[in-house]
């Protein structure tokens, strides 16, 4: 049987604090919260299961959004229709990053946010991401594009920011010709 995950809504203020870094390797707590995250969030791409469950479709989660604030995030993204990869990165960290900055047209959601937020979130076109798998291997990884955006969308989460903070209230809107819309 699937038991869903109780993932924490904007107006809790766990959210909004800084997680800590996580010692290596993972407790097994930790790696089953892990698997059971990486079932939801394949299954909320899944059409016949995201209807069977009524689940929020979602490509990332970060800890800090399931009360635990730790520096762990989880991204299922589906590079192929019905292809997952599976990315867990444990204590994260952005090395370095194109100066390009682009963001998604139809801007962003979080399964912390149950309301439609619009706006673009400027996020880097290309990000180098290193941290440590699940067993304390040291990763690195080069990200780009809506994965990217995925990246730097839970890493945020790891600092008490969601992804309308960084919506300008004065210019949520962006034309083609200021950043480059995906
Ligand atoms: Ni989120």
């Amino acid at each position: 049987m699937f038991k869903q995950l109780n993932i924490l809504d904007e107006k809790d203020k766990t959210l909004r604090k800084v997680s800590k870094e996580v010692s290596l390797p993972l407790n097994k707590e930790d790696k089953d919260t892990i698997k059971q995250i990486i079932k939801q969030l394949t299954y909320s791409q899944i059409p016949e299961y995201e209807k069977k469950y009524n689940l929020r479709p979602g490509m990332g989660l970060a800890f800090p959004q399931l009360g635990q604030l730790k520096r762990i995030i989880v991204i299922v993204h589906e590079y192929e229709e019905g292809k997952f990869n599976n990315y867990v990165v444990v204590n994260p960290k952005i090395i370095s990053h194109s100066e390009e900055v682009i963001a998604l047209e139809t801007g962003e959601g979080c399964l912390s946010v149950n309301r439609d937020v619009e706006g673009h979130v400027p996020r880097y076109a290309r990000a180098t991401i290193t941290g440590y798998d699940e067993n304390g291997e040291k990763i690195k990884l080069r990200v780009r594009e809506e994965l990217a955006v995925a990246f730097q969308h839970e890493i945020d989460h790891l600092n008490g920011i969601l992804f309308f903070d960084r919506i300008d209230k004065n210019h949520p809107f962006f034309g083609e010709n200021e950043i480059r819309l995906i």
